[in-house]
């Protein structure tokens, strides 16, 4: 439903920040179209209410008096600190503050970010807060702390949810895995920024919103809690990216192995010819996430024992990045094709039908094709099953 029309039925009402995004896109797509008799989810985007302005959050919720909050939304990983500050820790305290004073939950979504390196890593493991972290995982560590504090001290019922390395469609800004991803299948990347050892845990974003409605189903079990919502088997960087080129059926990126600092010493240069390039008006900027290059040379693999041993359960637990790949390779390189963000593929592969191709060079037989299909029923046959079925694989 659109956030200017409350529910007035029984139904729970949720509010959601960071509607837009990746996570909090899913999270809506699943309220509106598998709860749909139970949950109203309002979504205001950030014009309507900005986490960087407290008068908007209490606006809103004295018109709107929900039934939980979930908080998906993010300041860009590469923000400044004040930034970084606003959004993810000031916004968070806010909403915390306003569930506290409404007595809901609270369902916060937290990063890997926050763990240290290391393989199995629990709940209870963090890295240390000092000034000198990155701001993204700086102001993701606090906004966890002062959940837990204000948990502690006046009984905030909330639900830290961490998430590793996020894959799924619709992440229209290309970000984390999906940068690499269309690093890959831009051909930008010759050789392998990684060893052959690195490996880390991967988390499935359609299958987070079961997590979380089960979470706000189960306060008991679930509040004043942190879980790590990831597949429970670790996956190695290099073969991942090589699994993805041979799928691609392209020729690089080449199996060589560049050392860390090699490749530090490569992204030195590149950061001064992007300098360069700004100061005589071109307008070029490294992706975001080389800034966490470091971490595609070390393990990091969060435990998923907890998740595994609550009462949820996984609605499809032979689901991997793996078992995923296919659908994601469709789903980007159409995307990304006709946003014309990279050269053609394949068309066999992800237009099994040819019908791009056909209004490109074959007008008239795809008319035909079309007439033919008339007889086909629209609403009963496709729309609703089959349009949930595709943002759902
Ligand atoms: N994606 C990953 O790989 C990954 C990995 C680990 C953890 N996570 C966590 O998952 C959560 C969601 O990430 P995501 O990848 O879905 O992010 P995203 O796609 O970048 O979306 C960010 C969302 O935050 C909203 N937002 C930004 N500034 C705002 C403000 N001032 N007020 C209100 N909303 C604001 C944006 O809304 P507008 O578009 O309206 O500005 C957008 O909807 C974050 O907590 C992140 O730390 C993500």
């Amino acid at each position: 439903m659109t956030e200017s029309t409350p529910t007035t039925s029984s139904k729970k009402l949720g509010i959601l920040i960071g509607g837009s995004g990746l996570i909090g896109g899913t999270l809506m797509h699943y309220f509106k179209t598998k709860t749909d008799h139970e949950v109203d989810i309002l979504a205001p985007n950030s014009k309507r209410l900005s986490l960087r302005e407290p008068d908007d959050i209490r606006r809103y919720f004295e018109k709107i008096k929900p039934a939980f909050i979930i908080n998906c939304a993010i300041a860009s990983i590469d923000s400044d600190p004040q930034l970084s500050y606003e959004v993810n820790y000031l916004g968070t305290v806010y909403l915390a503050k306003a569930a506290l004073e409404l007595g809901i939950p609270y369902i916060h979504i937290s990063s890997a970010a926050v763990l240290p390196l290391g393989e199995n890593l629990t709940e209870e493991q963090r890295v240390d807060l000092t000034h000198d972290l990155p701001n993204y995982t700086k102001s993701k560590l606090m906004a966890e702390l002062t959940l837990e504090h204000l948990h502690q001290s006046k009984g905030l019922d909330y639900t830290t949810i961490r998430l590793a390395v996020v894959y799924g469609t619709h992440d229209h800004k290309i970000q984390g895995f999906h940068r690499l991803f269309f690093s890959i299948a831009d051909q930008a990347m010759p050789v392998l920024l990684t060893n052959k050892e690195a490996s880390h845990s991967y988390s499935n974003s359609q299958k987070l919103p079961f997590f979380i409605h089960h979470a706000l189903e189960h306060r008991q079990e679930f509040s004043g809690q942190t879980y790590h919502f990831v597949d429970p088997h670790p996956v190695k960087l290099s073969e991942l990216i090589l699994t993805i080129k041979s799928y691609l059926e392209l020729k690089v990126p080449k199996e060589i192995y560049i050392p860390y600092p090699l490749a530090k010493f490569g992204m030195s240069i590149l950061s001064r010819l992007l300098r360069i390039f700004t100061r005589i008006g071109i307008d070029a900027r490294m992706p975001a996430e080389l800034l966490f290059m470091k971490s595609f040379y070390q393990t990091q693999t969060l435990s998923a024992a907890k998740l595994m041993a609550s009462s949820f359960v996984d609605p499809k637990p032979e689901a991997t990045i793996y078992t995923k790949l296919s659908t994601l390779i469709q789903y980007y390189l159409t995307r990304w094709e006709h946003l014309n963000l990279i050269g053609s593929f394949n068309r066999d592969f992800f237009d099994p039908k040819r019908r791009g191709e056909d209004f490109l060079y074959s007008p008239k037989r795809l008319l035909e094709t079309t007439h033919r299909e008339s007889d086909i029923p629209f609403l009963k046959e496709c729309a609703l099953g089959k349009a949930t079925e595709t943002r759902e694989s």
